[in-house]
């Protein structure tokens, strides 16, 4: 039977003359019944290049339209919750923690967080942020909102946390360097998509440089360089970054960071010996004189 299922849109194989989902610029554009079918017959064992084929456009494309649809529709594979369940309850100790969860999606996290203390909670999903406020869960507080944005009020507002949790689809960089901001003795959890998960474009290919100083060849040193970065971001807000866990789930990499407040001094490595004086620990760097110094 499920062999079958693809033969059904033999029939149906668009010609790109008469493809409704291309725009008079010749942009394809998906439409809800592209979708179902695109789901239809990849859950009947349909092949990306054959659905590609079947609707004119890339099987990249239909791999990654298939991706965020599965997510939409809240499949357990997508949310990984027992491998960061397992790996959060090494390092949350206690029933006081103030949480703050920026990607709440279905609550899956949130069940597990709220046993340790307060949870504060966005999603930029109506839905999603019903379906939790649904769950009655105890000390939660979840709330319709973009975090890339509200991160910037929480920094304001001078908000600390003991635990936040970063769990976007794609890449979190645009809660850099802010989210150091939001902590001054705790743990950071952040999802990081292995290079590729997102398409490959102009685009993604400046991103990764731009935020991470990633290149498409970096997948051997994608999380060292990354942290590398994170160690900068953190820099600026006057933290102190470690790297105590990084887990692979299927494409995903996610990463437990102990971030301490410090002084500039201690996280470069400066000792202050008496006022005014300032010694290093390491050798000083030279410096060449420049010439009024040398006039
Ligand atoms: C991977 S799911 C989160 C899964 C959840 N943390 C869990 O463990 O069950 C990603 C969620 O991020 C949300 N999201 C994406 N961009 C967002 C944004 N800018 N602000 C808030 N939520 C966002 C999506 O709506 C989706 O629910």
């Amino acid at each position: 039977m499920k062999d079958k299922q693809p033969e059904l849109f033999e029939t149906e194989k668009l010609n790109p003359l008469f493809n409704t989902n291309l725009t008079a610029g010749g942009i394809f554009v998906w439409d809800k019944e592209t979708e179902e079918k695109v789901l239809f017959m990849r859950e009947g064992g349909a092949t990306y290049e054959r659905i590609a084929n079947d609707i004119g456009i890339t099987s990249t494309s239909v791999k990654h339209k298939v991706r965020r649809l599965q997510q939409n529709k809240n499949m357990e594979r997508y949310k990984h919750g027992k491998e960061k369940q397992a790996q959060a309850q090494n390092y949350i100790f206690g029933v006081n923690n103030k949480i703050l969860e920026m990607n709440v999606g279905f609550g899956g996290m949130t069940k597990f967080y709220c046993k340790f203390g307060q949870v504060e909670c966005y999603d930029i999903a109506k839905d999603r942020v019903q379906f939790v406020n649904n769950l009655l869960l105890e000390g939660v507080t979840c709330i319709n909102a973009d975090s890339e944005h509200k991160i910037y009020s929480l920094i304001s507002n001078k908000c600390i946390y003991d635990v936040v949790d970063i769990d976007p689809y794609g890449m979190p960089s645009r809660y850099f360097p802010m989210v150091f901001g939001l902590i001054n003795n705790g743990i950071l959890f952040v999802t990081l998509p292995m290079i590729g998960v997102a398409q490959i474009n102009k685009i993604t290919i400046r991103h990764l440089a731009a935020f991470w100083d990633v290149e498409l060849n970096d997948s051997n040193v994608y999380i060292e360089k990354v942290f590398d970065r994170m160690k900068d971001y953190a820099f600026m807000y006057k933290r102190e970054i470690v790297l105590l866990d990084c887990l692979r789930i299927d494409r995903v990499f996610r990463l437990c960071i102990k971030v301490q407040k410090k002084s500039c001094c201690d996280i470069v490595g400066l000792t202050v010996n008496r006022p005014g004086v300032i010694a290093t620990q390491c050798e000083p760097v030279q410096r060449e004189a420049n010439e009024s110094e040398t006039a």
